[in-house]
């Protein structure tokens, strides 16, 4: 029988003896087992420390939507509040006071009707927050369905390509997922789509503001609209919960007239992250219901044993308090118009991106940075045979540290390949200018030096949703 290896070379029988010790130079750190003596903590910092860099540059991480860029004061903020349990809310009231703060605030900037009662928490990040909703909109359509008599039996949930969070509340929550699928050139979800798709079995239709795939936008006021009529026409009522993972920090700043939130009776919650375009450090979602009807009594618990009763809606128990304090803080200090600010100049980087690109002649631009999240996507042009492919433009851009993800659309234009770019605060005009230089020049170098074997999604990037 073989012997189980780790990943990292020492075997389960032979203890390590590398365990660190001063001075750093000339030490490894150990990798499988706890060293059995102390160490200098000065010296085991530096060396993780020093590990850390292997990370790379997160400022030249285009492929991510979570916020790479903090002001001094936030990493106070977060320092001030290592010690503080968001679930502890008799122990830390100001930090529940302060995220009762956040929700009426964020309600307020998602038109709820009445922000002030409105009901909403905060979550980790927006995966978190999805299931939430989920779970409510699943909760709503069995007490309607009991009530009336009916099944219960089979629950499902319309959404467009959706990301991954929603596969697992559905996988996680026994809900069929009904995904409607991409079509060539048509990446969003559509009315019919949906329409084809919903029944009395349906809990909820969910659209994402700031799709995955390509950042745009998904119709949610046509698709409101159509659930309207078909309620008119059959009675069938379907409620909305929008992901607006991304753009619920963005459309309110960039494309006020835009309506896809509480101004719809329809729409029902909304899930974004504070740790992406709402500028936080990672670990921060909000979770918002439109009236307090929308969210069943019976899935939120009262919690007495911390000192007080306390009404409590999470997956989990205990979580860090400074991330809910850092966006209060971005509330405040930014206010609407320093958002609009921030975020109005990277869409204009995204958009001058996509110009340069559109501009060298072999891509089409799926998304041209207007109207949805900032950023953009593009696309060979059908019918070019440049010699390379995007997973070997997005590896030799990774020579000079930037990660500009290459992959694959989803069903059912699974055979187009498209790379992205997130521009985020923190991605200045002058970082865009040198992201094009290299651009460039990887072109360059691949007339030079044509690829005998293009790489694939396979062995590409490795960059998954
Ligand atoms: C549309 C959408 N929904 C949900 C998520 C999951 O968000 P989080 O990473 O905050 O859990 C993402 C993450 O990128 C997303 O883009």
């Amino acid at each position: 029988m073989s012997l189980h290896r780790h990943k990292h070379g020492c075997d389960h029988e032979t203890p390590c003896h590398d365990a660190i010790v001063s001075p750093i130079s000339g030490t490894i750190l150990p990798k499988c087992r706890m060293p059995r003596a102390q160490q200098d903590a000065d010296a085991v910092y530096q060396l993780i420390h020093d590990e850390l860099i292997l990370d790379g540059s997160s400022k030249q991480n285009l492929a991510t939507f979570c916020q790479t860029t903090l002001e001094p004061q936030i990493r106070k903020l977060m320092d001030d509040c290592v010690d503080k349990n968001m679930i502890d809310k008799d122990e830390y009231p100001q930090t529940a006071e302060i995220e009762s703060r956040c929700v009426h605030m964020i309600a307020d900037l998602w038109n709820a009707p009445e922000s002030v009662s409105a009901v909403g928490c905060s979550t980790t990040g927006s995966s978190e927050a999805a299931m939430l909703g989920g779970l409510a909109l699943k909760w709503r359509w069995r007490e309607w369905q009991k009530a009336a008599g009916k099944s219960i039996e089979r629950p499902n949930l319309v959404t467009g390509p959706v990301q991954v969070c929603w596969h697992k509340f559905c996988r996680y929550f026994d809900v069929e997922i009904r995904e409607a699928p991409m079509e060539r050139d048509q990446y969003t979800m559509t009315v019919d789509q949906v329409l084809e798709r919903v029944d009395e079995n349906t809990i909820g239709v969910v659209p994402t503001l700031g799709q995955t795939f390509t950042l745009m936008y998904e119709p949610v006021q046509q698709i409101a609209a159509a659930l309207d009529d078909l309620q008119t026409r059959t009675g069938i009522d379907v409620p909305i919960h929008v992901d607006a993972a991304s753009g619920g920090f963005v459309a309110p700043f960039l494309t006020p007239d835009v309506v896809w939130d509480f101004r719809l009776p329809r729409v029902k919650s909304i899930n974004s992250s504070g740790h992406k375009f709402g500028l936080s450090p990672l670990g921060v979602g909000w979770v918002i219901w439109r009236e307090e009807k929308d969210l069943p009594n019976d899935l939120v618990f009262r919690v007495n044993y911390l000192g007080g009763e306390m009404p409590t809606f999470a997956l989990n128990f205990s979580r860090p308090g400074g991330q809910v304090i850092s966006q209060y803080y971005n509330l405040v200090r930014l206010g609407r118009e320093g958002y609009a600010r921030v975020h109005g100049t990277s869409a204009a980087i995204g958009q001058k991106i996509a110009r340069e690109i559109a501009n060298a002649g072999l891509f089409d631009i799926v998304y041209d940075g207007a109207g949805g999240l900032p950023g953009c996507t593009w696309k060979f042009k059908a019918g070019v045979d440049p010699g390379f492919s995007l997973y070997d433009l997005a590896d030799r851009l990774r020579v000079r540290g930037w990660q500009v993800p290459a992959y694959s659309l989803p069903a059912n234009v699974e055979d187009v390949a498209v790379q992205r770019i997130l521009c985020r605060n923190g991605f200045t005009r002058d970082m865009a200018d040198m992201l094009i230089g290299d651009l460039h020049r990887a072109l360059d170098y691949f007339r030079a030096h044509p690829v005998t074997s293009p790489q694939t999604e396979a062995d590409g990037s490795g960059f998954k949703h």
